[in-house]
């Protein structure tokens, strides 16, 4: 066992860690970063699967996600914009596929009527919601305890609407039942984005890509740090603590430090043991933050067959297994790759089935879209991360009902010298890497106040470093 001291010891090497180290870093302070897997980018990983590029985790940027585009600046990493040329499909509730161009799904007008006042309310509410504190929404209590799928029930008595307008958060973005989370946590998912219109338009939250892929994003911060601060393979299994100091134990390194952040998803908060125990409040919030379960699924073709037929690749259906499907061929890559989603409980049924059913279910159901030529790809790939021990799910986690409200005040308050960050626990960015990099850089800005002297400004956003490489 190698015992080290450093200022700060960082638990998890995924964005929101390396973004704080890097910061921590920038005003003098010492590091070291335990992580647990072999690697660094966490819920962000590339792969070259069968020839072909392969983001197995997080991978677009919006045009608001602008914490994400000032770091991706800083280390000189470009990016580029997704395929979106050519018309959609939609696939409707009784299997009638509709090729369609537009921003409106073709539902018939009084739906469209329907789901076109659902956004405007949802925008409305959305914009009176402060990301960083949903909480103190007038209505808070009333909205975080009725589901959103109930919520949207009493805003509409068009099944077909509420069908289309759930997709995009449960399926989509929560990757869970539409019953199982509350009104208000939808709402933060749409005051994170800038509004719920910005969630809804896939041009605007998918919009680019970076060029190193998303986890070479992490591995450039790696670099900066430095491999003599990261210690791979280690996760913290104990961590001991005093009101000004504590000892984080990895596998085989021990780092005596000032401060600690746990970089690590909500989820995994109960993994170590902490020695004493977390006090009540923050044993008792964590807990109700569970991650979703979605799979991400890669199909890679010798080409982009579908761009030939004029489609860009880009099909929605609420009542299909594969609910939504991208272009998503890596920069300069002559082949063509599909993106799909499979969502929740669809999610749990694909994963109770064997390899090649699984295979043929998840392909049959992307050729209904795109015709014949789906169903033979040079490489099927799906992601797993809720067999990954690390993480357990996807994207990221949220509240269960009504946890939002009760828990969510106290959720980013330190504990003695222990920190929280995670995309999880952000406003601006929640459950995407822009999230991350602010919470990474927000809770450096408040240890370096803290340790140095300083003070913290509450209002800080994490949009831009704050500090200057010395
Ligand atoms: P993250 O989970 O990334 O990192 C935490 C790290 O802690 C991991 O490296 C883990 O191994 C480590 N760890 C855990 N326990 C530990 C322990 N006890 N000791 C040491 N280390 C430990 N976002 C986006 O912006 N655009 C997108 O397109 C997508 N799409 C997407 C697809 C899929 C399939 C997933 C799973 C996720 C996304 N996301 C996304 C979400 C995005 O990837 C996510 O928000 C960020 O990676 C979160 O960064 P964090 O650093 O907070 O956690």
């Amino acid at each position: 066992m190698q015992n080290i001291e450093r200022d700060v010891v960082i638990v998890g090497a995924g964005p929101a860690g390396l973004t704080a180290a890097l910061e921590l870093k920038k005003t003098g302070k010492t590091v070291a970063i335990l992580e647990a897997r072999d690697r660094v980018g966490g819920r962000t990983w590339t792969n070259t699967i069968g020839g072909a590029t392969i983001e197995i985790g997080g991978q677009w940027i919006s045009p608001d996600q602008t914490a994400l585009y000032s770091l991706a600046d800083e280390l000189g990493i470009e990016t580029y914009p997704r395929w979106k040329e050519g018309a959609s499909v939609f696939i409707d509730h009784d299997g009638k596929r509709t090729v369609y161009t537009g921003e409106d799904f073709p539902v018939g007008e009084a739906t469209v009527g329907e789901i076109d006042k659902l956004i405007a309310i949802m925008d409305e509410l959305a914009a009176q919601v402060n990301p960083d504190k949903p909480w103190e929404h007038p209505e808070a209590k009333e909205l975080d305890t009725i589901s959103f799928h109930h919520w949207l029930e009493s805003k509409t008595s068009d099944p077909v609407a509420v069908e289309c307008v759930g997709l995009f958060i449960a399926g989509g973005m929560l990757t869970k039942p539409a019953k199982t989370f509350s009104a208000l946590q939808a709402l933060l998912m749409a005051a994170s984005a800038g509004s719920f219109s910005n969630l809804v338009d896939e041009d605007f939250i998918l919009d680019r890509r970076m060029s190193t892929t998303m986890q070479g994003v992490s591995l450039k911060m790696a670099e900066r740090i430095g491999a003599e601060d990261i210690f791979l393979n280690n996760p913290m299994l104990r961590l001991e603590w005093s009101d000004d100091s504590v000892v984080a134990h990895g596998k085989d390194v021990s780092v005596s430090a000032k401060r600690v952040i746990m970089a690590i998803p909500p989820n995994l908060y109960t993994r170590p043991s902490y020695e004493p125990p977390l006090p009540r409040w923050q044993q008792v919030t964590h807990q109700h933050q569970s991650m979703g379960l979605v799979i991400k699924v890669h199909a890679v073709y010798d080409r982009p067959f579908w761009r030939e037929q004029g489609l860009s690749g880009t099909c929605f259906s609420p009542s299909s297994l594969v609910q939504e499907v991208y272009d998503n061929t890596f920069l300069n890559d002559p082949r063509g790759t599909l993106v799909g989603f499979v969502s929740d409980e669809k999610a749990d049924a694909m994963w109770a089935l064997g390899e090649e059913e699984r295979k043929t279910a998840i392909l049959e159901s992307m050729a209904a879209f795109l015709g014949e030529e789906t169903l033979n790809p040079e490489v099927f790939y799906l992601s797993d991360f809720g067999s990954e021990e690390w993480t357990r799910g996807a994207y990221a986690t949220s509240y269960d009902l009504g946890g939002l409200h009760r828990f969510g005040p106290t959720q980013n308050d330190a504990v003695g010298p222990i920190y929280f960050a995670s995309s999880d626990l952000a406003g601006e960015g929640y459950q995407h890497v822009d999230g991350a990099v602010r919470m990474g850089r927000r809770t450096a800005a408040r240890i370096v106040a803290e340790l140095d002297g300083g003070s913290y400004d509450e209002s800080f956003d994490g949009a831009v470093s704050p500090f200057v490489k010395a």
